[in-house]
């Protein structure tokens, strides 16, 4: 059967996605949802035109209704941060959002993974979820694109550090897509050497300085963007991407998506980004990353975060 994903919210980032879906050949049928049509149509037609330069496959705008068969759902419907504006302070606009579009989706596309890109991510992919289960849908089909985002910008700055393809750099960050996320030093490898002794090895500074000044350019990456072009777009849509094709090829691949988690270090029924086993039918497992005193530590206060915003919803 063809593959078919479906993307609902044709702003920047839904756009840009479905842009790096088309570069990437990820599919055969882009279907592009937004409640200004036009708009729809418009990103449609735009990136329609460079798939001659790509693989072959169709990309349309269309109704709720045109999401029927897809295999994946992308969700990024809802409002972007502005300067110096925190992605939970979106939460209670983007609540309201999908209070309308996610139950539209589920009805449309009731066997589609659905992913969840709009911010703040870690929330909204717990609000999808409460409105999957309505409809019997596992926890497990329902994730978001987490810190998969982070962890590319930790592993990119990691590889301008130590001269490495950033392919050959394994670290993650975890927890919150936002201010509290947490970046696992203690877990992060080249060539499966820790960063230390990578560092000895090949004569590099590793020192406090220099995991702050990472630190910082990860966890501010956004706010910095933002303050210079008004929104982030590229990473996230290649990450987008990057989650769709792992799905829609059931690749088996280790991401540090958004999915409940219950269960460890002692948090259990939070939604937050971890290393998951992602395939075919979404979350197929969470990999208990091993963590220092202090991360474990940092992550508890991040779900605290999360679950804290998600009751402030609920009251
Ligand atoms: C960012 C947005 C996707 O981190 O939250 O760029």
């Amino acid at each position: 059967m063809a593959i078919k994903v479906g993307v609902v919210g044709s702003g920047f980032v839904g756009a840009t996605a479905a842009y790096a879906m088309v570069q990437q050949g990820v599919g055969r049928e882009i279907v592009l949802v937004d409640m200004r049509k036009e708009r729809a149509i418009a990103e449609a037609q735009d990136i329609s035109h460079a798939i001659p330069f790509s693989q072959p496959l169709r990309v349309r705008a269309g109704d709720y209704a045109d999401l029927n068969g897809s295999q994946v759902v992308v969700i990024a419907a809802g409002v972007g941060q502005k300067p110096g504006e925190t992605r939970l302070q979106l939460l209670e606009r983007n609540a309201e959002v999908f209070r309308a579009v996610v139950p539209a989706v589920l009805k449309a596309a009731p066997d589609a993974v659905l992913l969840i890109a709009t911010n703040p991510v870690d929330v909204m992919t717990h609000i999808a979820a409460h409105f999957a289960g309505l409809q019997g849908v596992p926890a497990s089909r329902v994730l978001g694109s987490g810190t998969t985002l982070d962890t590319a910008r930790f592993r990119t700055l990691l590889s301008e550090h130590f001269g490495v393809d950033s392919h050959h750099v394994h670290g993650y960050v975890i927890g919150e897509h936002g201010d509290s996320e947490v970046l696992t030093w203690s877990q992060a490898t080249i060539g499966g050497m820790h960063l230390e002794d990578y560092a000895r090895l090949r004569q590099l500074p590793y020192d406090e300085a220099l995991r702050e000044r990472i630190d910082v350019g990860v966890r501010r990456a956004a706010y910095t963007i933002i303050e210079g072009k008004g929104a982030t777009y590229y990473g996230i849509g290649a990450a987008i991407a990057r989650i769709v094709d792992v799905i829609v090829h059931d690749q088996r691949a280790i991401l540090t998506v958004t999915s409940r988690v219950d269960d460890y270090q002692g948090l259990s029924g939070v939604t937050f980004a971890l290393p998951h086993l992602v395939g075919g039918a979404g979350v197929l497992g969470c990999i208990p990353l091993p963590l220092s005193d202090q991360e474990a530590a940092a992550l508890r206060h991040s779900a605290e975060i999360i679950d804290s915003a998600a009751r402030s919803l609920a009251g």
